[in-house]
């Protein structure tokens, strides 16, 4: 189970007219250091959700940030966000935890962000500088006033940032050519609307740069409604039904057969288990295809009919 606790918010300002950066912060404890790339987990009344640490993890100086785009509807996190908490008021939260971080493995870095995406390469940066190794920011969005970070971006990664404020058919042409153009041993990672995404990580796939070389991470919790319909399970002796109201790991968690977890939305690998036998209705945003073929990931994958699974 996540340990919540509570963080005061120090500071808010706008950094684009949608944009509300959070500085939090604790009087009581030393807040955890945190890896580049890492987010924490926000609880609020509509649920959790998880916002990547904007600062730097090497200066952390007890304070995390985070910025959070207002995607304007009524009842939404970041409205909520946007509209009710000020300074001084408490958050309860969780983490932090990374399962977007920098590969040690790659010879250099390339981040593509669009929008409120560029959130978990800004600890990215600052990690790299510091450990002197090569990265690009690709950073495409409406207008200079409309990205966030602009100035401090500009300022601090000159060399390795180039801007995309065009018409959306030349960033993609543009941002294509720019793909097309690693060499071995670079890792790409995108991170932005779920659209922008999927193409990027098509357009990797296209080009054939190995799954393993490409990171993408999407705060949104799988699609888990489609198909919830009754199956069963089959772990070595046992087997054991999953409700239409249950996720396989609740059900074999409940019937005291335990697999580690951690996010819950199909996001980290935590809960990863081998399939033996059935079809699975995949719901993850975390294995590749070919790991697909063996694998499924509890909190939110699903059995079709009747399943055998290995812990
Ligand atoms: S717990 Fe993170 S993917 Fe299942």
């Amino acid at each position: 189970m996540k340990q919540f606790y509570q963080l005061r918010v120090l500071k808010t300002e706008y950094v684009t007219p949608t944009v509300k950066k959070f500085t939090l912060t604790s009087e009581e404890i030393n807040l955890p250091s945190f890896g580049a790339g890492a987010h924490i987990t926000v609880k609020l009344p509509m649920g959790t959700r998880q916002y990547s640490l904007t600062n730097d993890p090497y200066q952390q100086e007890n304070e995390y940030t985070i910025a959070v785009k207002n995607i304007g509807s009524e009842n939404s996190a970041s409205t909520f966000l946007h509209e009710h908490i000020e300074e001084g008021d408490t958050l309860e939260v969780s983490g932090p935890d990374n399962y977007f971080p920098v590969r040690s493995e790659g010879k250099h870095h390339v981040f593509f962000a669009a929008g409120i995406g560029i959130t978990p390469f800004l600890s990215m940066m600052a990690y790299l500088i510091q450990i002197d190794q090569s990265f690009e920011l690709h950073y495409a969005g409406a207008s200079k006033e409309d990205c966030a970070f602009y100035k401090e971006i500009k300022n601090q990664y000159p060399e390795q940032t180039t801007f995309y404020f065009m018409e959306r058919e030349q960033k993609v042409q543009i941002l294509r050519e720019v793909l097309s153009n690693q060499t071995v041993g670079t890792h790409f990672y995108i991170c932005g609307p779920a659209g922008f995404m999927d193409q990027f990580i098509s357009y990797c796939n296209e080009i054939g740069y190995p799954d393993e070389c490409v990171h993408s991470e999407r705060f949104r919790p799988a699609n888990t409604t489609i198909n919830r319909k009754p199956f069963s399970v089959t772990i070595g002796k046992k087997t054991i039904q999953v409700g239409s109201n249950q996720s396989l790991l609740q059900a074999i968690n409940e019937k005291g057969i335990l697999v580690p977890y951690a996010c819950q939305m199909g996001i980290c690998g935590t809960c990863e288990v081998a399939v033996c036998n059935g079809e699975i209705l995949h719901n993850d945003t975390f294995l590749t295809d070919e790991e697909r073929k063996v694998k499924m990931l509890s909190c939110v994958s699903r059995g079709i009919g009747h399943i055998t699974i290995k812990i």
